[in-house]
Protein backbone atom coordinates (compact mmCIF):
# COMPACT_ATOMS: atom_id res chain seq x y z
CA UNK A 1 0.00 0.00 0.00
CA UNK A 2 2.82 2.45 0.99
CA UNK A 3 4.61 2.14 -2.38
CA UNK A 4 1.53 2.97 -3.95
CA UNK A 5 0.68 6.14 -2.18
CA UNK A 6 4.35 7.12 -2.85
CA UNK A 7 3.90 5.97 -6.46
CA UNK A 8 0.24 8.13 -6.74
CA UNK A 9 1.72 10.96 -5.15
CA UNK A 10 4.52 11.19 -8.01
CA UNK A 11 1.67 11.01 -10.09
CA UNK A 12 -0.77 13.30 -8.72
CA UNK A 13 1.90 16.51 -8.01
CA UNK A 14 4.08 15.69 -11.18
CA UNK A 15 7.46 14.55 -9.16
CA UNK A 16 9.99 11.81 -9.19
CA UNK A 17 11.70 12.54 -5.96
CA UNK A 18 11.76 10.28 -2.87
CA UNK A 19 8.92 11.56 -0.20
CA UNK A 20 9.05 11.21 3.10
CA UNK A 21 6.14 9.10 4.61
CA UNK A 22 4.42 9.60 7.97
CA UNK A 23 1.81 7.71 10.25
CA UNK A 24 -0.19 8.51 13.02
CA UNK A 25 -2.94 6.48 14.39
CA UNK A 26 -6.86 6.85 15.13
CA UNK A 27 -7.81 5.78 18.40
CA UNK A 28 -10.20 3.78 20.44
CA UNK A 29 -11.75 4.38 24.02
CA UNK A 30 -12.19 1.88 26.21
CA UNK A 31 -13.76 3.78 29.21
CA UNK A 32 -13.65 7.48 30.18
CA UNK A 33 -15.82 9.22 27.92
CA UNK A 34 -16.87 12.90 27.96
CA UNK A 35 -14.05 13.32 31.28
CA UNK A 36 -11.58 14.89 29.00
CA UNK A 37 -12.89 18.73 29.02
CA UNK A 38 -14.33 17.45 32.69
CA UNK A 39 -10.61 17.06 34.25
CA UNK A 40 -11.18 13.22 34.17
CA UNK A 41 -9.28 10.23 33.25
CA UNK A 42 -9.89 8.37 30.01
CA UNK A 43 -8.56 5.52 29.21
CA UNK A 44 -8.15 5.10 25.23
CA UNK A 45 -5.81 2.93 22.86
CA UNK A 46 -4.11 4.08 19.21
CA UNK A 47 -5.10 1.90 16.38
CA UNK A 48 -3.24 0.08 14.06
CA UNK A 49 -6.06 1.92 11.47
CA UNK A 50 -4.94 5.46 10.81
CA UNK A 51 -4.21 8.39 8.33
CA UNK A 52 -0.57 8.23 6.07
CA UNK A 53 0.63 11.34 4.70
CA UNK A 54 3.36 11.54 1.80
CA UNK A 55 5.14 14.14 1.59
CA UNK A 56 8.00 16.26 -0.25
CA UNK A 57 9.52 20.31 0.09
CA UNK A 58 8.83 22.98 -2.45
CA UNK A 59 10.86 25.53 -3.13
CA UNK A 60 7.94 28.30 -2.76
CA UNK A 61 5.22 28.98 -0.05
CA UNK A 62 2.21 27.06 -1.57
CA UNK A 63 0.98 23.97 0.11
CA UNK A 64 -0.47 21.56 -2.39
CA UNK A 65 -3.13 18.93 -0.70
CA UNK A 66 -4.46 15.76 -1.98
CA UNK A 67 -6.77 12.86 -0.22
CA UNK A 68 -6.77 10.04 -1.79
CA UNK A 69 -10.12 9.93 0.57
CA UNK A 70 -11.50 12.75 -1.07
CA UNK A 71 -9.98 12.28 -4.62
CA UNK A 72 -13.35 14.29 -6.25
CA UNK A 73 -12.37 17.23 -4.66
CA UNK A 74 -8.38 17.38 -6.26
CA UNK A 75 -5.74 19.09 -5.45
CA UNK A 76 -6.45 21.79 -2.93
CA UNK A 77 -3.78 24.93 -2.63
CA UNK A 78 -3.16 26.98 0.05
CA UNK A 79 -0.16 29.99 0.97
CA UNK A 80 1.50 29.06 4.26
CA UNK A 81 0.91 32.41 5.10
CA UNK A 82 -2.91 32.63 4.15
CA UNK A 83 -4.60 30.44 6.43
CA UNK A 84 -8.41 31.09 7.77
CA UNK A 85 -11.30 28.17 7.57
CA UNK A 86 -13.40 27.84 4.71
CA UNK A 87 -16.44 25.12 4.01
CA UNK A 88 -14.78 24.99 0.03
CA UNK A 89 -11.89 23.47 1.70
CA UNK A 90 -13.75 20.54 3.11
CA UNK A 91 -10.84 18.34 4.84
CA UNK A 92 -8.18 20.30 4.42
CA UNK A 93 -9.75 22.97 7.52
CA UNK A 94 -8.19 20.14 9.37
CA UNK A 95 -4.09 20.74 8.37
CA UNK A 96 -4.43 24.50 7.63
CA UNK A 97 -5.86 24.65 11.52
CA UNK A 98 -2.39 23.08 12.64
CA UNK A 99 -0.29 25.14 10.40
CA UNK A 100 -2.09 28.09 12.06
CA UNK A 101 -1.76 26.83 15.63
CA UNK A 102 2.24 26.13 15.55
CA UNK A 103 2.19 29.94 13.62
CA UNK A 104 0.05 31.21 16.86
CA UNK A 105 3.23 29.98 18.87
CA UNK A 106 5.94 31.91 16.79
CA UNK A 107 6.75 28.70 14.71
CA UNK A 108 6.61 29.67 10.83
CA UNK A 109 6.89 27.61 7.79
CA UNK A 110 10.05 28.55 5.83
CA UNK A 111 8.74 27.07 2.44
CA UNK A 112 5.69 24.69 0.89
CA UNK A 113 5.25 20.98 0.84
CA UNK A 114 3.09 18.60 -1.33
CA UNK A 115 1.29 16.27 1.06
CA UNK A 116 -0.22 13.40 -0.31
CA UNK A 117 -3.09 11.68 2.36
CA UNK A 118 -5.22 8.34 2.77
CA UNK A 119 -6.62 7.15 6.02
CA UNK A 120 -8.28 3.81 6.70
CA UNK A 121 -10.58 4.80 9.61
CA UNK A 122 -14.16 5.16 8.71
CA UNK A 123 -15.03 8.68 8.46
CA UNK A 124 -17.57 9.84 11.06
CA UNK A 125 -17.15 6.54 13.12
CA UNK A 126 -15.78 8.10 16.16
CA UNK A 127 -12.52 6.28 15.95
CA UNK A 128 -10.66 9.62 15.27
CA UNK A 129 -10.05 10.23 11.64
CA UNK A 130 -9.50 13.86 12.21
CA UNK A 131 -7.55 14.11 15.01
CA UNK A 132 -5.27 11.84 13.80
CA UNK A 133 -5.31 14.14 10.09
CA UNK A 134 -4.23 17.36 12.90
CA UNK A 135 -1.54 14.92 14.57
CA UNK A 136 0.10 13.80 11.67
CA UNK A 137 0.32 17.50 9.61
CA UNK A 138 1.89 18.02 13.13
CA UNK A 139 4.87 15.84 13.51
CA UNK A 140 5.15 16.40 9.70
CA UNK A 141 5.69 20.14 10.92
CA UNK A 142 7.85 19.52 13.22
CA UNK A 143 9.86 17.09 11.18
CA UNK A 144 10.12 19.31 7.79
CA UNK A 145 11.08 22.38 10.02
CA UNK A 146 13.17 20.85 12.42
CA UNK A 147 11.61 22.04 15.13
CA UNK A 148 12.98 20.32 18.38
CA UNK A 149 11.54 21.63 20.91
CA UNK A 150 7.71 20.65 20.04
CA UNK A 151 7.43 16.89 21.85
CA UNK A 152 4.62 14.67 20.89
CA UNK A 153 2.51 15.91 23.50
CA UNK A 154 2.80 19.50 22.23
CA UNK A 155 1.79 18.42 19.08
CA UNK A 156 -1.67 16.76 20.40
CA UNK A 157 -2.05 20.63 22.12
CA UNK A 158 -1.49 22.19 18.74
CA UNK A 159 -3.85 19.26 17.33
CA UNK A 160 -6.49 20.19 19.96
CA UNK A 161 -6.07 23.94 19.05
CA UNK A 162 -6.48 23.71 15.81
CA UNK A 163 -10.15 21.70 16.06
CA UNK A 164 -11.41 24.05 19.12
CA UNK A 165 -10.30 27.83 17.75
CA UNK A 166 -9.74 26.81 13.73
CA UNK A 167 -12.58 24.37 13.30
CA UNK A 168 -14.83 25.43 15.94
CA UNK A 169 -15.13 21.93 17.82
CA UNK A 170 -14.35 22.37 21.41
CA UNK A 171 -13.13 19.08 22.07
CA UNK A 172 -10.75 18.09 24.78
CA UNK A 173 -7.23 16.29 24.83
CA UNK A 174 -8.01 12.45 24.10
CA UNK A 175 -8.05 11.74 20.89
CA UNK A 176 -5.09 14.01 19.44
CA UNK A 177 -3.03 12.71 22.72
CA UNK A 178 -3.83 9.23 22.24
CA UNK A 179 -2.84 9.40 18.40
CA UNK A 180 0.01 10.90 19.11
CA UNK A 181 1.47 9.23 22.32
CA UNK A 182 0.26 5.52 21.86
CA UNK A 183 2.26 2.36 22.88
CA UNK A 184 1.94 -0.45 20.73
CA UNK A 185 -0.40 -3.16 22.82
CA UNK A 186 -1.01 -0.61 25.73
CA UNK A 187 -3.81 1.66 26.74
CA UNK A 188 -3.12 5.00 28.39
CA UNK A 189 -4.13 6.07 31.30
CA UNK A 190 -4.45 9.72 31.04
CA UNK A 191 -5.19 12.07 33.66
CA UNK A 192 -6.67 15.24 31.44
CA UNK A 193 -6.24 17.86 34.12
CA UNK A 194 -2.54 17.62 35.15
CA UNK A 195 -1.95 15.58 31.57
CA UNK A 196 0.01 13.08 33.54
CA UNK A 197 -0.53 9.55 32.16
CA UNK A 198 0.77 5.58 32.28
CA UNK A 199 0.32 2.83 29.81
CA UNK A 200 -1.67 -0.08 30.86
CA UNK A 201 -0.46 -3.38 29.33
CA UNK A 202 -3.27 -4.69 27.44
CA UNK A 203 -2.85 -8.59 27.67
CA UNK A 204 -6.20 -10.19 27.15
CA UNK A 205 -5.43 -13.58 26.48
CA UNK A 206 -8.50 -15.53 26.11
CA UNK A 207 -10.46 -12.36 24.48
CA UNK A 208 -10.36 -9.54 21.87
CA UNK A 209 -11.34 -5.73 21.81
CA UNK A 210 -14.44 -5.34 19.28
CA UNK A 211 -14.69 -2.35 17.76
CA UNK A 212 -18.67 -2.16 16.21
CA UNK A 213 -19.09 0.93 13.85
CA UNK A 214 -23.08 1.75 13.71
CA UNK A 215 -22.39 3.13 10.32
CA UNK A 216 -24.87 6.06 11.65
CA UNK A 217 -23.35 9.25 11.15
CA UNK A 218 -25.01 11.93 13.17
CA UNK A 219 -24.59 15.91 11.13
CA UNK A 220 -25.01 17.40 14.60
CA UNK A 221 -22.22 16.04 16.36
CA UNK A 222 -20.30 19.18 16.29
CA UNK A 223 -23.12 21.64 18.03
CA UNK A 224 -24.25 18.34 20.23
CA UNK A 225 -21.11 17.72 21.01
CA UNK A 226 -20.13 21.73 21.98
CA UNK A 227 -23.53 21.74 23.69
CA UNK A 228 -22.71 19.17 26.18
CA UNK A 229 -19.70 20.66 27.24
CA UNK A 230 -21.66 24.03 28.44
CA UNK A 231 -23.87 21.90 30.24
CA UNK A 232 -20.98 20.20 32.46
CA UNK A 233 -19.46 23.97 32.82
CA UNK A 234 -22.78 25.46 34.44
CA UNK A 235 -22.78 22.57 36.67
CA UNK A 236 -19.24 22.91 37.87
CA UNK A 237 -19.50 26.63 38.45
CA UNK A 238 -22.81 26.09 40.77
CA UNK A 239 -21.39 23.33 42.56
CA UNK A 240 -18.45 25.43 43.28
CA UNK A 241 -20.00 28.16 45.15
CA UNK A 242 -20.31 24.93 47.30
CA UNK A 243 -17.74 22.75 47.00
CA UNK A 244 -13.69 23.72 46.93
CA UNK A 245 -13.35 22.15 43.25
CA UNK A 246 -11.55 23.00 39.97
CA UNK A 247 -13.14 20.56 37.80
CA UNK A 248 -15.91 18.04 38.04
CA UNK A 249 -13.05 15.45 37.71
CA UNK A 250 -11.97 16.47 41.93
CA UNK A 251 -15.43 14.75 42.92
CA UNK A 252 -16.13 11.81 44.34
CA UNK A 253 -19.21 9.92 43.40
CA UNK A 254 -19.74 10.45 47.41
CA UNK A 255 -18.94 14.20 46.71
CA UNK A 256 -21.32 14.65 44.60
CA UNK A 257 -24.02 13.56 46.25
CA UNK A 258 -23.32 15.65 49.23
CA UNK A 259 -23.56 18.77 46.34
CA UNK A 260 -26.07 17.60 43.76
CA UNK A 261 -29.14 19.62 45.96
CA UNK A 262 -27.51 22.57 44.34
CA UNK A 263 -28.22 21.47 41.11
CA UNK A 264 -32.37 22.10 40.99
CA UNK A 265 -31.94 21.68 36.84
CA UNK A 266 -32.10 18.07 36.34
CA UNK A 267 -30.55 17.92 33.04
CA UNK A 268 -27.55 20.12 34.53
CA UNK A 269 -27.55 17.52 37.57
CA UNK A 270 -27.24 14.44 35.08
CA UNK A 271 -24.38 15.29 32.90
CA UNK A 272 -22.50 16.49 36.17
CA UNK A 273 -23.46 12.70 37.62
CA UNK A 274 -21.73 11.11 34.27
CA UNK A 275 -18.76 13.44 34.60
CA UNK A 276 -17.93 12.71 38.31
CA UNK A 277 -19.00 8.99 38.02
CA UNK A 278 -17.25 8.28 34.78
CA UNK A 279 -14.06 9.58 36.03
CA UNK A 280 -14.26 7.06 39.11
CA UNK A 281 -15.20 4.20 37.31
CA UNK A 282 -12.31 5.01 34.61
CA UNK A 283 -9.89 4.79 37.55
CA UNK A 284 -11.38 1.58 38.56
CA UNK A 285 -11.12 0.02 35.03
CA UNK A 286 -7.54 0.74 35.11
CA UNK A 287 -6.97 -0.83 38.37
CA UNK A 288 -9.18 -3.90 37.15
CA UNK A 289 -6.99 -4.23 33.69
CA UNK A 290 -3.83 -4.28 35.80
CA UNK A 291 -5.28 -6.58 37.81
CA UNK A 292 -6.61 -8.53 35.32
CA UNK A 293 -10.00 -8.75 36.23
CA UNK A 294 -11.61 -8.78 32.96
CA UNK A 295 -15.33 -9.17 34.61
CA UNK A 296 -15.03 -6.50 36.15
CA UNK A 297 -13.49 -4.08 33.61
CA UNK A 298 -16.45 -5.22 31.25
CA UNK A 299 -19.18 -4.77 33.97
CA UNK A 300 -17.79 -1.17 34.46
CA UNK A 301 -17.70 -0.41 30.58
CA UNK A 302 -21.74 -1.72 30.44
CA UNK A 303 -21.99 0.91 33.50
CA UNK A 304 -20.39 3.29 31.25
CA UNK A 305 -22.94 2.73 28.33
CA UNK A 306 -25.95 3.48 30.73
CA UNK A 307 -24.98 6.72 32.00
CA UNK A 308 -23.61 7.95 28.55
CA UNK A 309 -27.36 6.87 27.33
CA UNK A 310 -29.31 8.13 30.54
CA UNK A 311 -27.58 10.51 31.69
CA UNK A 312 -25.37 12.28 29.32
CA UNK A 313 -27.50 11.28 26.81
CA UNK A 314 -25.06 11.32 24.00
CA UNK A 315 -26.19 7.50 22.45
CA UNK A 316 -28.58 6.66 19.98
CA UNK A 317 -30.98 4.20 18.83
CA UNK A 318 -28.89 2.21 16.59
CA UNK A 319 -25.99 2.48 19.19
CA UNK A 320 -28.35 1.33 22.02
CA UNK A 321 -29.63 -1.77 19.96
CA UNK A 322 -25.89 -2.81 18.63
CA UNK A 323 -24.39 -3.05 22.68
CA UNK A 324 -27.74 -4.61 23.97
CA UNK A 325 -27.52 -7.08 21.56
CA UNK A 326 -23.55 -7.53 23.10
CA UNK A 327 -24.89 -7.69 26.21
CA UNK A 328 -27.24 -10.48 25.57
CA UNK A 329 -24.72 -12.36 23.52
CA UNK A 330 -22.94 -15.51 25.37
CA UNK A 331 -19.16 -14.50 25.67
CA UNK A 332 -19.59 -10.86 25.85
CA UNK A 333 -17.57 -9.58 29.32
CA UNK A 334 -18.78 -5.94 28.38
CA UNK A 335 -19.78 -3.27 26.09
CA UNK A 336 -20.34 0.14 25.11
CA UNK A 337 -20.42 3.54 22.39
CA UNK A 338 -16.68 4.57 21.82
CA UNK A 339 -16.08 8.32 21.55
CA UNK A 340 -17.70 11.55 21.03
CA UNK A 341 -21.56 9.85 20.41
CA UNK A 342 -24.27 10.50 18.11
CA UNK A 343 -23.65 7.37 16.03
CA UNK A 344 -20.06 6.06 15.14
CA UNK A 345 -19.05 2.83 17.24
CA UNK A 346 -19.13 0.51 19.88
CA UNK A 347 -16.26 -0.87 21.66
CA UNK A 348 -17.15 -4.86 23.21
CA UNK A 349 -14.60 -7.52 24.65
CA UNK A 350 -15.30 -10.53 23.30
CA UNK A 351 -13.79 -14.15 24.51
CA UNK A 352 -12.27 -15.61 21.73
CA UNK A 353 -14.38 -18.31 20.83
CA UNK A 354 -17.11 -16.17 20.79
CA UNK A 355 -15.97 -13.85 18.16
CA UNK A 356 -17.44 -15.43 14.96
CA UNK A 357 -20.73 -16.02 16.78
CA UNK A 358 -20.74 -11.90 17.80
CA UNK A 359 -20.42 -10.50 14.69
CA UNK A 360 -22.67 -12.92 12.39
CA UNK A 361 -25.52 -12.35 15.31
CA UNK A 362 -25.21 -8.40 15.78
CA UNK A 363 -24.75 -8.18 11.76
CA UNK A 364 -28.05 -10.10 11.14
CA UNK A 365 -29.90 -8.39 14.16
CA UNK A 366 -28.65 -4.89 13.66
CA UNK A 367 -29.95 -5.40 9.74
CA UNK A 368 -33.23 -6.82 10.77
CA UNK A 369 -34.40 -3.97 12.96
CA UNK A 370 -32.14 -0.86 11.19
CA UNK A 371 -31.94 -2.33 7.84
CA UNK A 372 -28.15 -1.32 8.08
CA UNK A 373 -24.73 -3.00 7.61
CA UNK A 374 -22.57 -3.08 10.91
CA UNK A 375 -18.92 -2.73 10.27
CA UNK A 376 -16.09 -5.36 12.76
CA UNK A 377 -12.93 -4.69 13.64
CA UNK A 378 -10.57 -6.55 16.12
CA UNK A 379 -8.76 -3.43 17.71
CA UNK A 380 -4.94 -4.17 17.18
CA UNK A 381 -3.38 -1.43 19.60
CA UNK A 382 -0.48 0.04 17.82
CA UNK A 383 2.45 3.05 18.64
CA UNK A 384 1.53 6.43 18.63
CA UNK A 385 2.04 8.86 15.38
CA UNK A 386 5.51 8.42 13.75
CA UNK A 387 7.67 9.45 10.53
CA UNK A 388 8.23 5.64 8.59
CA UNK A 389 11.51 4.57 7.67
CA UNK A 390 12.14 1.72 5.23
CA UNK A 391 11.96 -1.43 7.46
CA UNK A 392 8.48 0.44 9.02
CA UNK A 393 7.03 0.52 5.56
CA UNK A 394 7.01 -2.74 5.07
CA UNK A 395 6.38 -3.59 8.63
CA UNK A 396 3.22 -2.00 8.51
CA UNK A 397 2.29 -3.16 4.82
CA UNK A 398 2.31 -7.00 6.77
CA UNK A 399 -0.09 -5.74 10.06
CA UNK A 400 -3.66 -5.72 9.36
CA UNK A 401 -7.07 -5.09 10.88
CA UNK A 402 -10.19 -7.53 9.89
C1 LIG B 1 -14.67 13.27 21.09
C2 LIG B 1 -13.71 14.38 21.53
C3 LIG B 1 -12.88 13.95 22.73
C4 LIG B 1 -13.76 13.37 23.84
C5 LIG B 1 -14.75 12.35 23.29
C6 LIG B 1 -15.75 11.91 24.32
O1 LIG B 1 -13.95 12.18 20.60
O2 LIG B 1 -12.86 14.74 20.48
O3 LIG B 1 -12.11 15.03 23.20
O4 LIG B 1 -14.42 14.40 24.54
O5 LIG B 1 -15.47 12.86 22.18
O6 LIG B 1 -15.13 11.22 25.32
Amino acid sequence: MIARLCEEFNKIFDRSDEPRVYFAPGRVNLIGEHTDYNGGHVFPCALTLGTYAVVADRGDDKIRFYSMNFADMGVIETGISDLHPSEDDGWTDYPKGVIWAYEKRGLRLTHGMDILIWGNIPNGSGLSSSASLEVLTGLIIKDTFGFASISMTDIALIGQDAENNFNGCNCGIMDQFASAMGKKDHAIFLDTDTLRYEYAPVRLTHAQIIITNSNVKHSLVDSAYNDRRRDSERALKILQEICPIQTLGDLTEEGFENAKAALSDPILCKRAKHAVYENQRTIRAKNALLNNDIPLFGSLMNASHISLRDDYEVSCPEVDHLVELAWNTPGVLGSRITGGGFGGCTVSIVENDAVEKFQEDLRRAYHERFGLTAGFYLAAIDDGARRLDRSEQTKKEHRHVV
